[in-house]
């Protein structure tokens, strides 16, 4: 079965959209781990209760978190086979995007390759597109290269946003549509029918 280590910094409704497809036998997979860089966040609270080991890392020395040096240690010790980034707001480092090449997938909402890239998370992705009097925005999950938001794309779902009338009409919206397509694209993976084929993803 695959094994998971999910990533997380906020609220966790993606990583708790992918417990809930785990939970009902949608995905035939398992969390094993869940890394996060925060002391506390509703993600975490989440993990305690479905009883998942939380793994807090930072990149600066700090007392009860772990080194971004011992992570690929850490994720070998749970023979994970993915690694999900579910709404983490820190870059993965450089040694564990090799020792993961084409493993590790992150979650965007909106329709990339615009409104991505660093400083694009959060709101601030949904207030650029607002602002942008942009009529359709959506969700986007890719596989993690070095560069933020820039590997290949896996799936995308957009949703008209032509009528919305703030940045969180918007923000809304994708969240709904990112529940479903960040739990598809696990399933996907699960059952082998995520190839990758002259530098496109195919998803069977
Ligand atoms: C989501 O919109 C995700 O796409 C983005 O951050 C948000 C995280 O929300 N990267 P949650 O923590 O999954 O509720």
């Amino acid at each position: 079965m695959l094994k998971i280590a999910v990533f997380v910094s906020g609220r966790g409704s993606n990583f708790q959209a992918i417990v809930d497809a785990i939970a009902s036998g949608i995905i035939k997979a398992q969390i094993n781990a869940v890394f996060t860089d925060k002391d506390l966040c509703g993600a975490i609270e989440i993990a305690d209760k479905n009883l998942i080991p939380v793994y807090k890392i930072s990149n600066l020395e700090k007392p009860g978190f772990y080194s971004y040096n011992v992570i690929t240690e850490l994720l070998y010790k749970h023979s994970i086979d993915l690694v999900v980034l579910a709404g983490f707001l820190k870059k993965i480092p450089d040694s564990v995007v090799e020792e993961y090449k084409n493993k590790i997938i992150n979650i965007h909402p909106a329709l990339l390759p615009s409104f991505g890239g660093a400083g694009m998370y959060g709101m601030n992705v949904h207030r650029a597109v607002f602002n942008s009097s942009a009529k359709i925005s959506g969700a986007t999950v890719h596989f993690v290269d070095k560069v933020y938001d820039n590997g290949r794309i896996i799936a995308q779902e957009a949703v008209d946003i032509s009528d919305v009338k703030s940045p969180e009409e918007i923000a809304e919206r994708v969240l709904k549509t990112e529940h479903r397509l960040l739990p598809f694209v696990i399933k996907k993976i699960s059952e082998g029918k995520v190839e990758i084929i002259d530098n496109r993803v195919i998803v069977h």
